[in-house]
């Protein structure tokens, strides 16, 4: 096992990170669930893009994924098994109001409903996301996230979620990485809905920044003693060179990959001082709008994954900064090409912490895909149990420095439909056979169970 990245080498227990501290495991409705067409449910636009050929490696889908449609009780009792006490899912917009608003599908409530009592009567507490990125493809029709009209979409669809699963959920996520979806989505087009530029892109921005609020403002109302936080991706930037121009395409990346959808929460605005295009938000901004991105979430949820080593670039249009692959650097990589930098979520950590609108932070995702190989039925995945290890004792360093962290999330549970890279990439402790779902426990399966073992 690799401890290159820490100098600390005592061995990593649950308990130095206190009794309060949650352990837990992170899914999402559309890569896990499959049944995409069952029980009433409609179309989402990841059901979309994923049907149109050339948008999903080797044109896969999520129409079965990991069948926890279906599997539930199985895969929860494997949770159960493996110690693990929270589990986060979120919830599939079109399988509650398959129409993106009004008339509510029982059947997609009573699914979530068994979930949640499933998880309950196990002792695993639910932490649901309420969206995490399968908008409704009837609401992208109208223009989806870049249409004004989701702040009254949104507002409906957390309120369903709210009334129906509060008096059991306490712990709300409102959006799941809203740069990751409208970037990825709305302005490079390699996630659904496949949209491309600026006119999708920094309407989708605003828009998610009000829906991020109000969603949370919609839990406070309706759920006594709620536990409200949203997710924000995140990555440590670090410039090339010591260049001043490098320096400054460094600030530009962390404005937009780190700053653009937390600093408007805590009403600090946008980040126009380093990217100015942002600037041009203005043109959707509205009176009040400024007041109603503002929510004092209880926690934040922090994904981190890797580093980025960013340089200047002239050729990239608006922030003429780019990413210097890790392919290129020579470095350890994982099946995403991301580069393996343990220290990354420590400085993560640190750096959310230091807002001081940020009240507590719940590492809500990490983990790490490798190429996984079973040999007479085991899989020995070191290279992932070390990544953890690693990677978790970075979180246990933030929090001996006074990071106020609270929880730790392994992305993911199964391996399960990794959007636009599809099955290639295998993050879960559990494999899964996808041509027989059958279940197989990893080695860091077996690692995470022990390390969490009250
Ligand atoms: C971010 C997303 O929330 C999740 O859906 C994705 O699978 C993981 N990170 C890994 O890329």
């Amino acid at each position: 096992m690799s401890l290159a990245n820490n100098k600390d080498t005592s061995p990593l227990k649950s308990k130095d990170f206190g009794e309060n501290f949650v352990w837990g495991v992170s899914t999402a409705a559309y890569q896990i669930e499959g049944s995409h067409n069952k029980n009433g449910k409609s179309a989402s636009i990841w059901d979309i893009f994923s049907s149109k050929k050339g948008n999903i490696y080797q044109d896969q889908n999520g129409t079965i994924a990991c069948d926890f449609y279906k599997k539930y009780k199985e895969d929860i009792l494997l949770m159960k098994s493996m110690n693990i006490t929270n589990f986060r899912f979120s919830i599939s917009w079109t399988r509650v109001l398959p129409n993106g608003v009004g008339e509510v599908n029982k059947e997609g409530i009573a699914f979530y409903n068994n979930v949640i009592d499933f998880c309950l009567e196990c002792n695993i507490t639910p932490w649901v996301t309420i969206y995490h990125w399968d908008l409704p493809q009837i609401l992208e029709d109208k223009g989806g996230w870049a249409n004004r009209e989701i702040l009254e979409w949104f507002s409906e669809f957390a309120t369903v979620c709210a009334t129906n699963f509060g008096d059991r959920v306490k712990n709300w996520m409102v959006l799941n990485e809203p740069m990751v979806f409208t970037g990825a989505g709305y302005f490079l087009g390699v996630h659904a809905p496949g949209k491309k530029g600026l006119k999708h892109f920094l309407p989708a921005v605003h828009h998610a920044v009000l829906c991020q609020a109000k969603g949370g403002r919609i839990l406070r109302k309706l759920v006594p003693n709620a536990n409200i936080g949203t997710t924000f991706s995140c990555s440590q930037i670090t410039p090339r060179s010591s260049k001043k121009k490098d320096i400054i395409a460094a600030k530009k990346a962390d404005a937009m990959l780190n700053r653009l959808f937390l600093e408007p929460s805590l009403g600090m605005g946008y980040p126009t001082e380093d990217v100015s295009v942002l600037e041009k938000i203005e043109k959707y901004f509205k009176p009040e709008d400024k007041e109603d991105s503002v929510f004092e979430f209880d926690f934040i949820g922090v994904q981190n994954y890797t580093r980025e080593i960013v340089k200047h670039s002239h050729f990239v249009p608006y922030l003429k900064a780019k990413i210097v692959k890790a392919t290129k650097r020579k470095v350890k990589i994982t099946q995403m090409d991301w580069e393996v930098y343990p220290p990354s979520i420590s400085k993560m950590l640190t750096k959310f912490d230091a807002y001081s609108g940020v009240k507590n932070i719940i590492v809500t995702e990490n983990g790490a895909a490798f190429n996984d190989v079973m040999v007479n039925g085991e899989i020995n995945d070191e290279d992932r149990t070390a990544y953890l290890h690693d990677y978790i004792k970075e979180v246990k360093k933030a929090k001996e420095q006074g990071v106020n962290v609270n929880g730790y999330f392994v992305w993911t549970f199964t391996d399960n439909f990794e959007w636009a890279e599809g099955y290639f990439p295998r993050f879960g402790l559990v494999h899964v056979d996808f041509s027989t779902q059958k279940r197989t426990m990893k080695k860091s399966g077996h690692w995470y169970a022990k390390l969490i073992e009250l």
